[in-house]
């Protein structure tokens, strides 16, 4: 076969560095992942090649390679480890573990909101990954359902695990950003934060503002914004305050609607100081009250009334 092969389909069958690709896993903006064969080891990885087409453009060349070397230097267990990563035939590859599920974007799409104890579970892992990444002053900048992968279930311990993935965009804290590097927005503006649009400095608080808005998805199915115009869009999540959690979603107590809006504030300054922060805020606005204790009266001792017959096979 020649390279770069033209089309990504042709390369089912191909060997790769010494990995066969077996079957495409997905793909974003720039590249293609394939679940591979590592002939060596004889372990099943995610192979992500960077799409044909950009492999000649420097920026996204390098792009490419830092998303790699990022990812490995985070070692965390909500980020999808890195094996290795390299160039075969002047094919750009990184080849991580093997994530069995599928990504939260096709879950959301499937499934609608989600139960609000499991998003706050996965939201907390997500946090996890992030503050440590922030921890490196390394911003993702790329935070969104897609980018979140969700093994499948091992055990009833354990019902769910999220990684982060797709470091493809990562900077160092308060790099200065904008709409001209190459390889930018090339997805949605869903999940964008307002300083990253004006080209202020960003740092882990822009991911925190992204965060929120999947945390918002995940709760209600859709992101706190939804414009039918790409302007209009950039225009909301600069000017426009978001709308209340609690209206969209009524089972959620209106304590969450400040927590969110807090973490989908306008100013950086203005929201949590960590991801961890928000999502343990979440978890208190959204706990049922706790009773509270008192002695028990009279009232109490009266024996429960007897079930109605119709229920009585099924107590045990
Ligand atoms: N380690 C993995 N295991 C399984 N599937 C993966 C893995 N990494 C990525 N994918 C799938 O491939 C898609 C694109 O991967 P991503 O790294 O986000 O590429 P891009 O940089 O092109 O956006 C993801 O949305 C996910 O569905
Ligand atoms: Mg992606």
């Amino acid at each position: 076969m020649s390279w770069p092969p033209k089309s990504p389909s042709g390369l089912i069958g191909a060997e790769i560095a010494g990995y066969r690709v077996e079957r495409e896993l997905g793909r974003g903006g720039m590249a293609v992942v394939y679940q591979a064969k590592d002939l060596r080891l004889g372990r099943t990885v995610a192979l992500k090649l960077l799409a044909p087409q950009y492999t000649r453009n420097d920026a996204f060349r390098r792009r490419f390679t830092q998303e790699s070397r990022v990812a490995a230097a985070i070692d965390h267990p909500n980020i999808v480890p890195v094996f290795e990563a390299g160039e075969f035939d002047g094919l750009l590859y990184i080849a991580m573990c093997y994530v069995s599920g599928q990504d939260l974007r096709a879950l959301i799409d499937q499934e609608g909101r989600l139960p609000v104890a499991v998003a706050l579970r996965m939201a907390a892992q997500l946090a996890s990954a992030l503050d440590a990444a922030h921890a490196r002053e390394l911003v993702h900048r790329d935070v969104k359902p897609g980018n979140v992968l969700v093994a499948k279930v091992v055990d009833s311990d354990h019902p769910e695990h999220v990684y982060l993935t797709d470091f493809g965009l990562a900077k160092k804290s308060l790099s200065l950003t904008g709409f001209t590097t190459a390889g930018e927005f090339v997805g949605t503006l869903d999940y964008v934060a307002p300083e990253r649009i004006a080209g202020r400095p960003v740092d882990g608080r822009a991911d925190l503002y992204s965060l929120a808005c999947v945390v918002h998805e995940m709760l209600t199915g859709a992101p706190p914004f939804r414009r039918e115009d790409q302007l209009e869009l950039l225009w909301a999540h600069q000017y426009d305050p978001p709308p209340a959690l609690s209206e969209e979603r009524p089972d959620i107590p209106a304590a969450a609607d400040a927590v969110l809006r807090r973490a989908l504030a306008k100013a950086p300054d203005d929201r949590y100081d960590s991801c961890l922060e928000f999502v343990a805020a979440l978890r208190d606005a959204v706990a049922e009250p706790v009773p509270r204790r008192r002695t028990p009266t009279a009232v109490d001792r009266v024996p429960p009334p007897e079930p109605p017959s119709w229920a009585r096979p099924f107590l045990i």
